[in-house]
């Protein structure tokens, strides 16, 4: 069986990341082989779980031009057959995704459609969950295309909102609940895919 490159774009702390290393390692990841992470910026947590777990790591910083030109030029070395982006907070470009071509996937900390696109990210989606007063958020898993937050929808699980929640205690929530178990199962199913598609075309 063959195995698919995986490229993870972060962007922070790498909680996302570590479900991704935690999942390879238990042998849930298994159709895909995490081969390369990219930081958006030096010194965020996520470097230092690439290089605990000793995957190479490049810092491309996001703020600096040909930002995107750098990332394909990675991407390609890498050899990568699909991109997750496991907590990346920048928005791609219509062109970058036609250039690299192949699946780029998403976790949003929200249920889209709601509380997501430009602006929604981090814990200003929580902020914007508890300030509207609904009662379940969750988290949502997509396929990445030119729209924000707005390509096909993988994966999705519901998290119950609990009075007294603050930003950070209901991230935690979404989190532990939802994306840490969404996006290896997600990054699998599309691993699998494609690993499939290369071996019929042998
Ligand atoms: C996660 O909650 C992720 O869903 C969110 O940023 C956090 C990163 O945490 N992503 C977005 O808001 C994307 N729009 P991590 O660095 O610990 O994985």
């Amino acid at each position: 069986m063959l195995t698919t490159r995986i490229a993870v774009l972060v962007s922070g702390g790498g909680t996302n990341l570590q479900a991704l290393i935690d999942a390879q390692a238990s042998g849930e990841l298994k159709s895909g082989v995490l081969a390369l992470v990219i930081a958006d910026k030096p010194g965020i947590g996520a470097i230092a779980r690439a290089e605990q777990a000793e995957i190479p790591c490049e810092v491309i910083p996001r703020k600096e031009p040909g930002f995107e030109e750098n990332v394909l030029r990675a991407l390609e070395a890498s050899q990568a057959g699909m991109a997750v982006l496991a907590g990346f907070l920048g928005i791609l470009s219509g062109d970058f995704i036609r250039r690299f071509g192949k699946p780029i996937i998403n976790i949003h900390p929200s249920l889209i459609p709601a509380f997501c696109g430009k602006g929604f990210y981090g814990l200003r989606v929580h902020q914007a969950v508890l300030d509207y007063g609904v009662k379940i958020t969750g988290a949502t898993v997509h396929l990445v295309n030119e729209i924000t937050d707005g390509g096909k929808i993988l994966l999705q699980r519901a998290v119950d909102i609990l009075p007294g929640d603050t930003p950070e205690t209901l991230q935690r929530r979404v989190m532990e609940q939802a994306e840490w178990k969404l996006l290896p199962q997600a990054a699998e199913l599309v691993a699998a895919e494609i690993a499939e598609e290369k071996e019929s075309t042998l």
